[in-house]
């Protein structure tokens, strides 16, 4: 069998296919999360950032595209993973199986489910900009926020001073005005944090680094990490509620008249 043949083929293949998606799907929350964290600052920081993205065009399509890929892959090698480990269990008296799942398994599922959940939500929410479509597609002073200083990447001026741009600062911030919403993010970012520390402990069991040296220390920066992760994706929806993070007030005074 060829190397993608074995990949996708025999059961170590999947558990690889499942380790090197995660680690591609870790690498983009954490760098989202990075990018996020700029709504902290002048609101030209988020702006530009975001502006920057949706220039890159043909790149950003290609990231994207490599993302999905991703993500179905690691859901595909979960699915036949699972389903092969119930068969070689064999059937369980009265027919339930699943009690002999480990916690941790049926765990990873159900958060699964949950961040999947989350992931199609949330593009309606700010990509497509469906959900509070009232808000978001009606006010357009968001659409037209101008740059008041220039926007650096690697040292090059990526984005003008100038420029109208989409006020994606105030985006976030209207997006989480809603008390359920921003609620509902922090529960989802909560079992993704849940999702990523039981998924990283595989992860280390598939590359064989789970031995009895070095266990003890890995777990502790796995959790240390997964829980940084988590509240630096509650800190934002959770100072909307607390009323420190507020949108620019032309944009608020347009969106609740
Ligand atoms: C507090 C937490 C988060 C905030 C404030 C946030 C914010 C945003 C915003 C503003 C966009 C749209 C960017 C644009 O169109 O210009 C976006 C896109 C996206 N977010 Fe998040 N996000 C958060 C958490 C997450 C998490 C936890 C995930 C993954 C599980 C995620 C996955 C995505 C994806 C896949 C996109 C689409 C990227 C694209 O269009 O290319 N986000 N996010």
């Amino acid at each position: 069998m060829n190397l993608v043949g074995n990949l996708f083929g025999s059961s170590i293949g999947r558990k690889i296919l499942m380790a090197v998606t995660g680690v591609i799907l870790i690498g983009f929350v954490i760098g989202h999360l990075v990018g996020n964290l700029q709504v902290f600052e002048h609101p030209d920081k988020l702006n530009g950032y975001a502006h920057f993205l949706q220039s890159l065009g043909p790149a950003l399509w290609i990231a994207r595209i490599g993302l999905l890929v991703a993500v179905i892959i690691h859901i595909w090698a979960a699915t036949v993973l699972t389903l092969e480990s119930r068969k070689a269990r064999g059937p369980q008296p009265g027919g339930v199986t699943w009690l002999r799942a480990t916690l941790a398994s049926r765990y990873m599922r159900w958060t699964g489910y949950v961040v999947l959940a989350f992931i199609v939500y949330h593009l309606a929410h700010f990509t497509l900009g469906v959900v509070q479509a009232d808000t978001f597609k009606e006010t357009e002073a968001l659409r037209h926020y101008k740059m008041t200083t220039d926007y650096h990447v690697l040292g090059f001026t990526a984005v003008h001073a100038g420029t109208e741009v989409l006020d994606v600062h105030s985006m976030v911030i209207l997006g989480f005005q809603p008390p359920l919403v921003a609620l509902f993010y922090i529960v989802a970012v909560g079992l993704l944090s849940l999702h990523l520390l039981h998924g990283m402990d595989s992860l280390f069991q598939t590359l064989g680094w789970r031995n009895a040296r070095w266990s003890r220390g890995l777990r502790a920066l796995v959790t240390l990490a997964c829980a940084a992760y988590f509240l630096g994706n509650l800190a934002i929806p959770a100072a909307v509620l607390a009323g420190k993070l507020t949108p620019k007030p032309r944009v608020a005074a347009v969106a609740q008249p």
